[in-house]
């Protein structure tokens, strides 16, 4: 028979690895697998739950799809993408704080002039967003690219649309920075949404007894030569969900707030509607070491 808790197949399986040549995929392999079998030993998993855990990720692969990402969306709720977000950004260095990429971001950003109204003609009240690319120290960036991407406001993207044609993207743009550094652009005041609960991901959010909310925001992904690129969100000061964000992704300096104005024009010098909104701010990047 064998011992108890087959202390010898940990190390058996450990050593069955040894072999890998490159030196980082056995350290890695070896973690993993150290903490697995600890993780099954402390869990002291049954049968079954070994059978729901294998459905669950089989279930989570096929809700994968080209615009749809349940496992990165797994990993985000589980506080994983967060935890390796911070592993890789240690320490202050004066740059824009990052969050989570999410799983909307479809690389179609086709470059849009500043001030372009991001959804023409949808009903509810805007924002201008008028923002700066510096460096660390505040020096203006010339010809930064900025990709900007949002959900409506049902809190869906353009992906999650039933009529969604790819390569027709809304709701998402690129800006190009001018020598100022700067660019803007008018858009819905973002509202709080879900994230999918349709999925695994959603069973799970509810077998925690969890909501499933982000606070509103507007994503930013900003390059430039010689600097890191930057993956970050803006979030609107005063939501409610700041505080329980289902995938953890609020950091304070990434909080902004909403200035409403009745000014006859918005900032660029045409008419404004009688109510909007102005919400500054400044991204700083980290020059690649
Ligand atoms: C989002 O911001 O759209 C998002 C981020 C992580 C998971 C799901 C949605
Ligand atoms: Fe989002």
């Amino acid at each position: 028979m064998q011992d108890e808790g087959a202390p010898q197949l940990t190390q058996a399986v450990l050593q069955s690895f040894s072999g890998a040549p490159d030196p980082r995929v056995r350290t890695v392999l070896h973690q993993l697998i150290s903490h697995l079998h600890a993780f099954v030993r402390e869990a002291d998993l049954t049968m079954d739950e070994w059978h729901a855990a294998i459905d669950f990720l089989t279930r989570t692969g096929h809700a994968s799809t080209a615009t749809r990402q349940e496992f990165i969306l797994l990993s985000d709720v589980l506080g994983v993408s967060m935890l390796v977000d911070a592993i890789n950004h240690k320490g202050h260095t004066g740059a824009t704080e990052t969050t989570v990429l999410g799983p909307f971001y479809v690389g179609e950003h086709r470059v849009t002039p500043h001030g372009t109204d991001l959804v023409p003609g949808a009903p509810g009240e805007r924002v201008f967003v008028d923002a700066s690319v510096t460096d660390a120290a505040g020096r203006p960036l010339d010809g930064a690219e900025v990709d900007v991407w949002h959900a409506d406001g049902a809190g869906l993207y353009d992906v999650q649309q039933p009529g969604y044609t790819p390569g027709e993207p809304a709701m998402r743009a690129r800006f190009v920075t001018g020598a100022d550094g700067r660019f803007n652009f008018r858009t819905l005041v973002p509202c709080s949404y879900p994230v999918p609960t349709d999925g695994p991901v959603g069973e799970l959010l509810a077998a925690g007894n969890r909501h499933a909310m982000r606070p509103a925001h507007i994503h930013f992904l900003l390059r430039a030569p010689g600097f890191e690129p930057l993956v970050t969100h803006v979030f609107v000061a005063g939501d409610k969900y700041l505080e329980s964000d289902a995938v953890f992704g609020v950091k304070p300096s990434l909080i902004a707030r909403l200035e409403t104005r009745d000014d006859a024009t918005w900032p660029d010098g045409t008419p404004a509607p009688a109510r909007w909104h102005r919400l500054a701010y400044r991204f700083a990047l980290k020059r690649v070491p």
